[in-house]
């Protein structure tokens, strides 16, 4: 792929604008996508909500956000959420009531304004999240062509877009609050065509666990699927083929313009490629590679962490570090400070229980948050306790790591589930792991016994196959510039 940076902006150049939702998952494969669109020769707007725009500047420095490259720029919108609700950074619920409510108005006065702006092409096409629908439509009102990029699996999608089907069938809303641990959620769900056949109702985004016909994201999602993806120009997933080729199939049934460009990692957008162009919103630990560099055994180290969002108890958090700490295997775990609930506090500081961090000094790191990418590919890292966020699960695959799946919410549970059922690599934690069973899980996951040797030979597998769907003539690839080429010919 042609990795020269657009040359001067012509009034003619496509000016794509991508607008994520403002999550870390959502923000980091959005970043990926617009690096490999301005490689094409694109100009590129990137917008972040303004807070994010704070939170870049504060973990990365100016060079995140703002730094200089021909045709790639940053543009900020308000978020809506009222500035006192913002410490909450765990509320997607108010964040996405908030989005719909505000974006749609300033994302059109940025446009117009993007239009009147001297050297900046006019916007030619609109990339935004799925959640962050609303975008197609005002887009549409502009005359722009509008595509949703939908950060989860495929399969994950695939069950949102039978969301409907399962209030019509009557499974969803929940009866009564017993069907949250009656078993309810053990019923088969063996109807969807492209999915599983031993699906079960707990494998379902767990938006779907409502007793409330009006919930707030039940409402959201089957909107998102019924109307905003049905009026989008095309649909772009961050998946394979081989990975998922039966979902694909099925979204592809009903929405037929589906591009599948992933993984969207280091093949599509080499770190090296505007590489002051970053979106972690924490501030990465600058110890952890030398740290694993330090590691004899190659495979060795089990590498823990739950994402952007996940939060547990202080009760769990003892549970996981008591259970790492007697498993024996060395052990890098990030523990965000918004992490534990009543736990830490917002300088830095990992909240550990006491006297752990002395205990374990020389076989294990705790830091605040990391370069994710670069400790799943270290040759020193050999596990990955997970809370199989999308982006998670799919760099372990691309790293070719087996793992260990504690699901925390929304469509992490479907991942967990594929990881576990179909693609061979991963074990499930139960949802209360006590100290035992997290020792057991990660000597078996880093031992040498049968299950685990599997594990490893098809993570090494999945691994082959996303480098080949992303190099040349490779599916996603194909896909990739079929997008390119279609973003280019539309008029704006
Ligand atoms: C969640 C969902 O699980 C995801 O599937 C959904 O589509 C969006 O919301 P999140 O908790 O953010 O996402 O997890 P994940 O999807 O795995 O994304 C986290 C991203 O942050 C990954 O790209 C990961 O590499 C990065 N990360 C995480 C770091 O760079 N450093 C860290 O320490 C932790």
């Amino acid at each position: 792929m042609a990795m020269a940076p657009s040359s001067k902006p012509a009034k003619t150049t496509p000016h794509i604008l991508l607008l994520p939702y403002p999550a870390q998952g959502h923000v980091n494969p959005f970043l990926r996508l617009a690096k490999a669109q301005h490689a094409r020769g694109f100009h590129v707007t990137f917008v972040h909500t303004e807070h994010n725009h704070g939170r870049l500047l504060r973990s990365r420095g100016l060079g995140a956000v703002t730094g200089a490259a021909d045709g790639f720029r940053f543009e900020t919108i308000p978020d809506g959420l009222p500035r006192s609700e913002h410490d909450a950074t765990q509320d997607i619920w108010a964040l996405c009531e908030a989005t719909r409510r505000a974006c749609p108005a300033h994302l059109r006065e940025l446009v117009e304004r993007l239009g009147r702006t001297e050297g900046v092409p006019p916007v030619t096409c609109v990339i935004a999240d799925g959640a962050m629908g609303f975008a197609v439509h005002a887009a549409k009102d502009m005359g722009l062509p509008a595509y949703l990029f939908f950060t989860p699996s495929a399969c994950g999608f695939l069950c949102y877009l039978n969301f409907d089907q399962l209030v019509k069938r009557g499974y969803v809303p929940f009866k009564d609050e017993s069907c949250f641990t009656n078993g309810y959620l053990d019923t088969p769900v063996d109807w969807i065509t492209g999915m599983i056949s031993n699906l079960r109702l707990r494998d379902f985004p767990t938006f779907i666990r409502t007793t409330d016909a009006d919930d707030v994201m039940l409402t959201i999602n089957i909107k998102q699927c019924e109307l905003d993806a049905p009026a989008a120009d095309g649909i772009l997933l961050n998946t394979y083929d081989d990975l998922e080729r039966a979902a694909l199939d099925a979204i592809r049934e009903r929405l037929p313009n589906t591009f599948v460009v992933g993984p969207l990692g280091p093949e599509v957008s080499p770190p090296s490629y505007l590489p002051f162009l970053t979106s972690s919103l924490w501030k990465e630990d600058g110890r952890c590679i030398a740290w694993l560099d330090a590691q004899a055994a190659d495979g060795s180290v089990m590498y823990v962490n739950f994402g952007s969002i996940t939060v547990m108890t202080r009760d769990q958090m003892v549970e996981f570090a008591r259970g790492l700490a007697d498993a024996g295997s060395p052990f890098l775990w990030v523990v965000r400070p918004d992490m534990v609930r009543d736990g830490g506090d917002d300088d830095g500081k990992v909240p550990v229980p006491d006297g752990f961090a002395e205990e374990v000094a020389g076989r294990g790191l705790m830091v605040g948050w990391c370069d994710q990418e670069a400790v799943l590919g270290h040759r020193a890292t050999g596990g990955f306790l997970s809370h199989c966020g999308w982006n998670s699960t799919l760099e372990s695959l691309c790293a070719g790591v087996p793992m260990l799946c504690w699901p925390f919410f929304s469509e992490q549970v479907t991942n967990c589930r594929y990881a576990c059922e179909e693609w061979g690599v991963g074990v499930q934690m139960p949802r209360e792991a006590g100290r035992g069973k997290v020792e057991a899980a990660v000597r078996e996951l880093m031992g040498d016994g049968d299950k685990a040797v599997a594990m490893r030979r098809k993570a090494a597998e999945w691994k082959e196959k996303a480098v080949r769907a992303v190099a040349a003539g490779g599916s996603s690839q194909r896909d990739l510039e079929r997008l390119v080429d279609e973003i280019a010919h539309v008029k704006g």
